[in-house]
């Protein structure tokens, strides 16, 4: 049988405010999304993360889940406010406890922890002085990165600054629709350079605070297509695809813009200071590569910035409306790897939300099993192709509050059950637990 190559991490992610809950427990400080959450009309159903899965109480459950589950790598991100309630300054000591506990909790099963610094839920004290607009929050976050090493580095080696800098600039600086609720161009912009300023500030700290730290981001990398033949339609996709993928990936992977971006943004283009480009070019060990759609593209003049109409492509749709087109993954992969030079490539994400059914107890889900069992695929090919893929990690260990869809999706490989706070493993779990014992999933495109 052909095999992923030893030491391949098999994993789940998560992210604190996803599952947590305990939102003001133990001396916990706000972040914007609870803020955001508390506003009505912000989020599907009115859901909030106050609750979510009650990791933060259940945590040792959980870590007991993924290793029935078998894998051998888990990612979650720290929630920022538990540890620096205002963001910086005094520590939270019961919030350190939590990661220090949970950690421990992790290796006693031969668990690999990734930890990811930010995944969105920024201090709201933070915020509340300009948040990533105000031009300290990048040395506030490198200080945060050092002492989240101090603490954890003695046993967590593996280190994500930030989660998708894409999807906090599009969904919370220009749609509005994830906190902190912006709708301003020129603002996304000026956040897109601090954000790259704060994970060349955050990489710098743990590499000085962590022994033998490896380090990476985690971007979501959405392949553009035309959505015809006709020129217009390739050059548009051309424009989309710098804007919403190099615009991302060349500061943190090359240390700068991609030029043609940079011209055709004009005023719009954020103000970069003479040595900020040699901050960026600050080294990195892995890229995080997050995948779960393409877009086709086609040319409407009146589209602000995009000059884009986005349509989904013709496959089938998961329960987020996103086309299943698992070439989608290969394509990134290889595309990464040439663009930056073989680098290593972790799947930090991909997963699909379907409205999974509790009956007598189980979670029957073959979709979900195809869903994966392809994409793996794909990730074999590329592994055959010579890309230096390191581990997939599924999104997401557990059902989970879906930012502003709320609940209704489910993208677990376990299934929760709100009301009652119990998880019981889908069939899909069980799947991917079977491949992860035997590094395989039984198809031939690998060497064995
Ligand atoms: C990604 C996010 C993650 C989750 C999945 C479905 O963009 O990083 O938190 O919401 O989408």
């Amino acid at each position: 049988m052909s095999r992923f190559p030893d030491g391949f991490l098999w994993g789940a992610a998560s992210s604190a405010y996803q599952i947590e809950g305990a939102w003001n427990a133990d001396g916990k400080g706000p972040s914007i999304w609870d803020s955001f959450s508390h506003q009505p009309g912000r989020i599907a159903g009115g859901h909030t993360g106050d609750m979510a899965c009650d990791h933060y109480h259940r945590y040792r459950q959980d870590v007991d889940l993924i290793a029935e589950l078998s894998l051998n790598a888990y990612r979650f991100s720290i929630s920022w406010p538990r540890v620096l309630p205002s963001g910086w300054g005094t520590a939270n000591q019961a919030g350190l406890d939590f990661y220090d506990r949970l950690v421990d909790a992790l290796l006693a099963h031969g668990i690999r922890p990734f930890v990811t610094l930010f995944h969105w839920d920024l201090p709201q004290a933070l915020q509340d002085r300009g948040g990533w607009d105000q031009p300290d929050t990048c040395a506030v976050f490198g200080e945060y990165a050092s002492r989240m090493g101090s603490l954890l580095g003695d046993r967590v080696k593996d280190w994500i600054t930030l989660n998708e800098p894409l999807s906090v600039v599009t969904q919370g600086y220009l749609q509005g629709v994830h906190a902190p609720g912006m709708r301003d161009p020129q603002l996304a912009f000026r956040v897109t350079h601090r954000l790259n300023l704060a994970h060349a500030e955050a990489v710098r700290a743990l590499r000085a605070a962590v022994a033998g730290a490896r380090v990476g981001i985690s971007h979501v990398s959405v392949p553009v297509h035309p959505a015809s033949d006709s020129n217009s339609d390739a050059a548009t996709a051309r424009w989309v695809d710098g804007l919403a993928n190099r615009w991302f990936w060349d500061p943190s992977l090359k240390g700068q813009y991609p030029r043609e971006v940079l011209e055709e943004l004009g005023p719009l283009a954020p103000e970069i200071k003479a040595d900020d480009l040699r901050k960026l070019a600050e080294p990195i060990d892995f890229f995080g590569h997050n995948s779960y759609k393409r877009i086709l593209v086609a040319h409407d003049p009146h589209a602000p910035l995009t000059k884009a109409r986005t349509l989904a492509g013709p496959g089938p749709k998961t329960a987020m409306g996103w086309e299943i087109y698992p070439e989608h993954l290969y394509e990134s992969l290889l595309r990464i790897h040439r663009e930056y030079h073989g680098i290593d490539i972790v799947i930090t994400e991909n997963g699909v939300a379907f409205p999974d059914v509790l009956n007598n107890g189980s979670v029957c889900d073959p979709e979900r099993t195809d869903y994966v069992f392809v994409h793996l695929q794909a990730a074999e090919r590329a592994l055959a192709d010579g890309v230096n893929l390191r581990g997939y990690f599924y999104w997401s260990l557990l059902d989970n509050f879906e930012w502003a869809a709320g609940y209704a999706p489910r993208f677990g490989l376990v299934y929760v059950h709100y009301a009652t706070q119990e998880r019981i493993i889908k069939a899909s779990g069980r799947a991917f637990a079977k491949w992860a014992r035997q590094n395989s999933i039984g198809s031939a495109l690998l060497k064995s």
